[in-house]
């Protein structure tokens, strides 16, 4: 018996089915069979059993089933081959190997290439690498949460090996040659490498080790390169302000410490990669979070990506469900983090440009630790000391004045570098976080939200509050801050 699809067959079957049946592919004439039994016929749209006698309505069903499971076992694989659904973080697409040494390390290479680094929730899926702007996917290494970092985004990769590739197009013997950026990183590294004579364990100078000299990358004359106009100008990382010799060294020193086994050379072609792109591996490593620097543990790299600890949810996420005694909590680490990073160390202070909700995270443990290390300034007090610029010695009191739309946003925050370089004292780390922790907005409900209680005993709080936001008078802002860790300790055991 011939039957005809109809209106109301078509409409009983799967959209996705029925399109299927009236597509140009299945005008071809095909047969179904299934354990050497013919099932259906398709002639040019319209579906035609074989048999001659009329079939019951479960054995009519039977086709369509049938479809269905070839359809969905045809578009699994095609999903899965053509269009793969799951990241594969081992994939070079994403590790970009082939870019090292301009990338920032091969330490943890292994550990992806045997698939020990796991992408979690929705890291997990392909889709995710299209709309991840920020680069930074979720995955658990060796039963640990971890962070995966392309320390940029695409844009700016391609504008990192587009400098690389025009700054050494001068520095080849044979300029009209297509290089990579693989090969482009050493002659870039190699004129800002120098040979220095380092002491032995015996205390005599007799090793000669390769260094890193310090260079401005926006200074390199490219006018005299046929590439301008796509490079641009190209700043560099947090790293190259404040320049000094000795803070290279020191960030170096630790760089190599971490790679042991690396070829020096290599070592500073990736680290100049990293200089070039984004500084927060560098900080990360020269102030360990093992040392009590409130910075996520550092895992290492393999290719174009980091992998640092997941530290738990940003302060924007974990702020609106805190409780009071929670926030005072947080907002008495972050003084802390103020006054540890301006202290520094080793005659080094540390001040964050970028101090914000998003780039503070809070640990299963309640611990705040900075995620973003990007914007981070590392200033050498010793050249300080011995360059004695004007003003050197004279502290500096913050304010927002270096702000574009100052009248219309009072409330915005803005730093001066020249005074971070220059100056021995800086108060920009207090006047940052109190400027997020008393802001209008007031997310940490500290400037309407405190108990009537707290003010009865601590009367000041509400004065050391502004002062720290909106003081124009030396001294007055660290002293404020001071006073509010004191108090802010006090409260936590009698709430
Ligand atoms: N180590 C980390 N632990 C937990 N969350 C993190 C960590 N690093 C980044 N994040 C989350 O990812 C977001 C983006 O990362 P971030 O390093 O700040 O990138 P960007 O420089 O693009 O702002 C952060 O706002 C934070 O929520
Ligand atoms: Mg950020």
């Amino acid at each position: 018996m011939r039957r005809r699809l109809t209106e109301l067959d078509s409409e009983k079957l799967n959209p996705t089915l029925n399109m299927r049946f009236k597509s140009y592919l299945f005008k071809e004439k095909i047969t179904l069979e299934t354990g050497g039994k013919q099932l259906l016929e398709s002639d040019g749209g319209i579906l035609k059993y074989s048999s001659k006698k009329p079939r019951p309505s479960c054995l009519r069903m039977t086709p369509i089933l049938v479809w269905i499971v070839i359809l969905g076992v045809f578009s699994t694989v095609l999903l899965r081959s053509a269009i793969p659904v799951y990241l594969n973080v081992a994939d070079e697409k994403f590790l970009e190997l082939k870019k090292c040494p301009a990338c920032f390390g091969v330490m943890l290479c292994p550990a992806f290439l045997m698939g020990d680094i796991v992408p979690e929730t929705w890291s997990r899926f392909k889709a995710a690498q299209l709309l991840n702007t920020k680069n930074v996917y979720f995955a658990t290494f060796k039963n640990k949460h971890v962070v995966l970092k392309k320390l940029g985004h695409d844009p700016k990769l391609e504008q990192l090996d587009q400098h690389i590739l025009h700054q050494s197009v001068g520095l080849l013997k044979n300029p009209t040659q297509q290089i990579s950026v693989s090969a482009a990183v050493r002659p870039y590294t190699q004129q800002n490498v120098w040979l220095d004579c380092v002491k032995d364990l015996e205390g005599n100078g007799s090793t000669l080790v390769h260094r890193l000299r310090v260079f401005d990358p926006s200074s390199q004359d490219i006018s005299t390169n046929d590439l301008l106009g796509s490079a641009g100008h190209f700043k560099g990382s947090e790293m190259f302000v404040c320049p000094s010799q000795r803070k290279l060294n020191y960030i170096e020193n630790e760089f190599v410490a971490n790679n042991l086994g690396l070829y020096r050379l290599t070592c500073l072609y990736n680290l100049m990669t990293l200089l070039l792109l984004n500084s927060e591996p560098l900080v990360f490593q020269t102030f360990p979070a093992n040392e009590g620097w409130p910075f996520p543990i550092y895992y290492g790299a393999c290719g174009r990506v980091v992998v640092e600890e997941y530290v738990g949810p940003n302060l924007a996420q974990w702020l609106p469900q805190a409780s009071f005694e929670e926030r005072i909590n947080a907002a008495l680490q972050m003084l802390n983090i103020a006054d540890q990073f301006t202290k520094g160390t080793d005659g080094f202070r540390l001040y964050v440009t970028d101090f914000s909700l998003y780039n503070t995270a809070v640990g299963f443990d309640g611990v705040l630790k900075i995620v973003d290390g990007e914007n981070i300034i590392i200033v050498d007090l010793e050249k300080i000391r011995k360059d004695r610029p004007e003003n050197f010695d004279v502290p500096y009191v913050s304010d927002n004045a270096g702000c574009e739309h100052l009248p219309s946003d009072p409330h915005c925050m803005s730093y001066s570098e020249q005074d971070m370089c220059n100056r021995l004292y800086n108060d920009h780390n207090f006047f940052a976080i109190c400027r997020e922790l008393f802001s209008p907005l007031d997310s940490f409900g500290l400037v309407n939200g405190v108990p009537d209680h707290i003010l009865k005993r601590f009367p000041l709080i509400l004065t050391y509050q502004t002062d720290c936001y909106s003081s124009s008078i030396p001294g007055v802002r660290e002293s404020a801050a001071k006073n509010l860790i004191s108090i802010y300790k006090k409260i936590l055991p009698i709430m």
